[in-house]
């Protein structure tokens, strides 16, 4: 069975050691700091303990190797290494460049970053076709949905290999290509940016669109809650990083309340005070309930998200049945988006973009040239 190595043990490389040693793996962890690894030992085990107390492991789990340690060196033996250290590119091209002077040439590296370019961290390697983007979400051990992102010069064994690998230890894997965000945190992103437009030209309030897209979308979450759950400064991150990374498209602008909040340290659950407020004794916001409203808000947010996706699709980011899936199973949408556009009407989708195009004036609605390429011919995604 692969060896498997990850480099850094934080919070992600901590999950996916623990999801690769309870798949069989024998794990080599590596970080270069003692107490990371002291912590990162501390956590597996009493996670695997937990899993095999509720029955979801077999007893076994608690005795596969898991080998801890500040020398890469250790990695030499490993036929995958997953790299989760800092998010920076700079240390990315050193760990890349020193781990291609240690593994095998058969191994494959992988990067779990969320944000830099798989190309520029490939381009540090020796054999830049071994390497890859491995996308787990937080915590990894519980998400099931794991991107699979070759840049384009990686090998389509090195991605088929890999993609088996991770759906052996029952993941969900998709295909997504070396772009901004990847998809999922390119394609969600109008559920949060159109939610902050819509608030900030008070159409509606935080709990009168949450409530309009739990009630009347399906969703678990509305955008505000599941922002102030997220933190509001990694939302804000990723936001900024999309749109910095897609020449500054208007679609993706940052909004300003939300950067102010940042500001002002409200970031949500974890500092009590974010779009709402969770401090004891606080009544909780009641949505304004008005159908009409909450019909609109809804309307303008599915139709921006559907046109996201649509818009993924024409640029080749993912297939339609990875974005659908890639939905579905990481942020839970109720449907997929490319079948709910079936659904709702691809001509309903477009007219709502060509109207709030026309009413604003602003390229952040152009719907996609697919979407009109798609009602013109009269097509459909499932
Ligand atoms: P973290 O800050 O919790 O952990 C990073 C670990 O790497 C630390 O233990 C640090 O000591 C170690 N490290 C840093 N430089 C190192 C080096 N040169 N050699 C060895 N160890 C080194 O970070 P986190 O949150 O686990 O993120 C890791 C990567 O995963 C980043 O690329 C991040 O963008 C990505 N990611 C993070 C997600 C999250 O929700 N936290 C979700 C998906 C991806």
């Amino acid at each position: 069975m692969t060896i498997v190595g990850v480099l850094g043990a934080g919070a992600m490389g901590t999950g996916i050691a623990q999801v690769a040693l309870t798949h069989g793996h024998h794990v080599v962890l590596v970080d270069n700091d003692r107490v990371a690894l002291e912590r990162a030992t501390t956590n597996m085990r009493h996670a695997i303990q937990r899993e095999i107390e509720k029955g979801r492991l077999r007893p076994e789990a608690a005795t596969y190797t898991l080998e801890t340690t500040e020398h890469l060196g250790a990695l030499s033996p490993c036929g995958l290494v997953i790299e989760a250290i800092v998010e920076r590119i700079d240390a990315k091209h050193l760990a890349f460049r020193s781990l291609s002077g240690i593994v095998a040439d058969d191994c494959v590296l992988a990067t779990n970053t969320s944000s830099l370019s798989i190309a520029s961290i490939a381009s540090a390697a020796s054999l830049p076709e071994r390497v890859l983007g491995v996308h787990f979400f937080n915590p990894a051990p519980v998400l099931p949905l794991v991107e699979i992102v070759p840049w384009l010069g990686t090998a389509s064994s090195v991605t088929s290999e890999t993609r088996a690998l991770v759906d052996s230890w029952r993941k969900t894997t998709v295909v997504a290509s070396d772009t901004p965000g990847f998809i999922v945190n390119r394609v969600a992103r109008p559920y949060y940016g159109e939610a902050l437009r819509i608030a900030d030209e008070g159409i509606a309030d935080f709990a009168t669109i949450d409530a309009a897209m739990r009630d009347l979308g399906g969703f678990r979450m509305g955008p505000f809650e599941l922002m102030d759950f997220i933190g509001l400064d990694i939302n804000l991150a990723v936001t900024r990083s999309v749109f910095e990374a897609l020449g500054f498209d208007p679609r993706y602008r940052p909004s300003l309340t939300q950067q102010r909040l940042v500001d002002a340290g409200m970031l949500g659950r974890k500092t009590k005070q974010g779009f709402f407020d969770y401090r004891e004794g606080v009544p909780k916001s009641e949505p304004l309930i008005d159908r009409e409203t909450g019909e609109q808000v809804f309307d303008r947010i599915l139709s921006m998200l559907i046109n996201e996706a649509i818009d993924a699709v024409h640029w080749r980011v993912a297939s339609p049945a990875d974005i659908d899936l890639a939905v579905t199973k990481r942020v839970n949408y109720p449907k997929g988006l490319l079948a709910w556009g079936d659904e709702r009407g691809l001509d309903h989708v477009l007219a709502a973009l060509v109207a709030l195009q026309e009413e604003y004036g602003e390229d952040r609605y152009r719907p996609s040239v697919l979407l009109k390429r798609m009602v013109r011919d009269g097509g459909r995604f499932t």
